[in-house]
C-alpha cells in the first residue's frame, strides 16, 4: 500500500493528529505519524502515554476503512509488533486486548480508534513502545515498565523511523492475513505469547472486580475465557480488564 508519512518533533498526540488530519481532509488512505516526543498521548481507560523526545516509539497509522471491517484489530497490532521485535530476540508477550509485555512488565501498548469523516470511515491504529529508560515510567501501569535498550543492545537497534516502518509493514500485513485468511492463525500466534495464560485473574470494569478464574485464552470470537467456579466465562475487549489475582 502507498503509505503517506508525516513526520514531527512533538505532537499532542499521535492518534489525535491524524484524527484531525483525517478529518479536515489533510490526509487519505493509508497515512503515518510518527512524533519524537508526544505530550497529551492517550491510552486505554483514560490512562495517559507521554513521551519526552527520542525515548520511544510513538506512531499512529490510518487506514481508510471502518473498525468493524478490522475484526481483532488490537489482536493483530500487538502481533504484528511483537513480531517486529522477535527479529531482536525481545522475549514479548502479549496482553490481552493490547499490552505488549516483557519480563513481566510493560513494555507498550496499542489504541485503535474509528470514526467517520465526510469521505467515509478511517480507523487510527496508535502504537507507544518504550525505547530508552526514563526517569519517570512514560507507561505506568501495577508491574512497573521496561524498555527495549534493556533486552537489546542499543547498537543493534534501529532508528525510531526504521523500526516505525518496519511495524507498519508487519501491522498491514498481518491486518491483510486476518482478513484474507480468517482469524484462526492469528489466535495461534497469539496463544503462543499469551501472558495471562494459566495465571489466576481478576477481571476488572472500569477499575471494580467482577469475578476471578483462570485464564484460558482467547476464543474464536476474539474474547478472552476464564475458568471459573461457576463455569467459563468470557471477557470482551474494550470495557473490561484483567489482573493477576
Ligand atoms: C495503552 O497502553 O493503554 C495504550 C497506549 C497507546 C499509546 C500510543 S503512543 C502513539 C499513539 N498516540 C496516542 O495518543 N496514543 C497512542
Amino acid at each position: 500500500a502507498d503509505v503517506h508519512w508525516i513526520e514531527l518533533d512533538s505532537v499532542d498526540s499521535t492518534n489525535d493528529y491524524l484524527s484531525r488530519a483525517y478529518q479536515q481532509g489533510r490526509v487519505s488512505g493509508c497515512a503515518v505519524v510518527l512524533t519524537q516526543a508526544q505530550t497529551a498521548g492517550r491510552g486505554r481507560a483514560g490512562r495517559s502515554w507521554k513521551a519526552v523526545p527520542g525515548a520511544s516509539l510513538c506512531f499512529s497509522l490510518g487506514l481508510p476503512v471502518a473498525g468493524y471491517q478490522l475484526p481483532f484489530l488490537p489482536l493483530c497490532v500487538g502481533l504484528a509488533v511483537a513480531e517486529v521485535l522477535e527479529r531482536f530476540e525481545v522475549p514479548v508477550q502479549l496482553k490481552w486486548p493490547n499490552d505488549l509485555i516483557v519480563g513481566g512488565q510493560k513494555l507498550g501498548g496499542v489504541l485503535c480508534e474509528s470514526f467517520h469523516t465526510g469521505s467515509g470511515a478511517t480507523t487510527v491504529i496508535g502504537v507507544g513502545l518504550n525505547v530508552h529508560p526514563v526517569d519517570v515510567p512514560q507507561a505506568l501501569s501495577g508491574a512497573g515498565a521496561s524498555c527495549l535498550v534493556q533486552w537489546v543492545d542499543a547498537s543493534i537497534l534501529p532508528s525510531l523511523r526504521e523500526l516505525a516502518e518496519a511495524c507498519v509493514l508487519s501491522i498491514l500485513h498481518q491486518v491483510e492475513a486476518a482478513r484474507a485468511q480468517g482469524i484462526s492463525a492469528l489466535f495461534k500466534q497469539f496463544a503462543l505469547r499469551d501472558a495471562w495464560l494459566g495465571l489466576e485473574v481478576v477481571v476488572l470494569e472500569e477499575g471494580k472486580a467482577l469475578f476471578s478464574g483462570r485464564a484460558m485464552g482467547i476464543d474464536e470470537n476474539g474474547a478472552y475465557l476464564i475458568s471459573t467456579s461457576n463455569g467459563l466465562r468470557s471477557v470482551i475487549a474494550g470495557d473490561l480488564s484483567l489482573r493477576v489475582a
